[in-house]
């Protein structure tokens, strides 16, 4: 009888876009007895590992979600914190990220921001503006409810001076008036901690995003854990609402 033949399927591509709810610092270093910051400091490094992961991975677009509108309601000295390492790791880490071929992008309220920090935002989009081996989103002062209430003013504006009329507004011009205008949709969403909420994150572009959450605190999260989680999307099965 003759084998059947035994063909060795290509590995699955990775998803285009992989969007990531970095949770759980301040439990991570609850649990050492340690203070709330020494989490978003070692936060900062596993953002630096999942950067590199997917490069490694072959993902062309990952959104990082690293401070909600809604975080501002924190004690301020959290938030003190936070700018502080945002600054940071601003400072030092935009020309390693540029000299691996990152391109940056902020999406978020930038004008809650402070100045200085608005200065090294824009630096880094500018300077990394024709990089093209990862696209990296990083959502600060974001919210999604936000963002689609500006992309509906904007539209309103656009139809009351006349420039389109009220059936021109559809999906397709709401959604190139969204700051990821142009950006494809999230294909995975990761949430760590074991959170299960969205948390007003990227509401209308997730609207068939894969989600997997995993237990993993934030500062926890290896290539690995990218890896499986990128393994777990690979098991699903997408339909857009159309049949298997
Ligand atoms: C995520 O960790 C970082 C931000 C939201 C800025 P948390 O600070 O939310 O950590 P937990 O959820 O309290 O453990
Ligand atoms: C969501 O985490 C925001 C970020 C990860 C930046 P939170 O810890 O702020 O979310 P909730 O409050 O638990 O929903
Ligand atoms: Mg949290």
């Amino acid at each position: 009888m003759k084998a059947i033949s035994s063909r060795t399927d290509a590995a699955p591509p990775p998803p285009t876009h992989v969007a990531i709810i970095m949770d759980g610092n301040g439990r991570w270093a609850i649990s050492r007895g340690l203070p709330r910051v020494a989490g978003h400091r070692q936060g900062a490094e596993a953002v630096r590992t999942a950067i590199t992961s997917a490069v490694d991975l072959g993902v062309s677009y990952l959104t990082l979600y690293g401070f909600s509108v809604e975080n501002w309601k924190r004690p301020k000295n959290e938030v003190t914190d936070l700018m502080g390492l945002l600054r940071l790791y601003l400072s030092r880490e935009i020309a390693e990220l540029d000299r691996q071929g990152v391109r940056i992008r902020f999406i978020g309220q930038r004008d809650r921001l402070a100045p200085d920090i608005v200065r090294l935002i824009d630096d880094a989009e500018g300077r990394t503006r024709t990089n093209t081996k990862l696209n990296l989103v990083v959502a600060l002062s974001y919210g999604a409810r936000q963002e689609i209430t500006a992309a509906a003013t904007a539209l309103a504006r656009r139809a009351l001076a006349g420039e389109i009329t009220p059936e021109e507004i559809n999906e397709d011009s709401l959604a190139g008036h969204l700051e990821t205008a142009g950006m494809p949709d999230p294909d995975l969403v990761i949430r760590t901690s074991g959170e299960k909420r969205v948390s007003n994150f990227l509401l209308w572009q997730l609207a068939y995003a894969e989600f997997v959450f995993t237990d993993t605190l934030w500062p926890d999260f290896s290539r690995d854990d990218l890896a499986e989680a990128i393994n777990e999307f690979h098991r699903r099965e997408r339909r857009f609402g159309a049949t298997g």
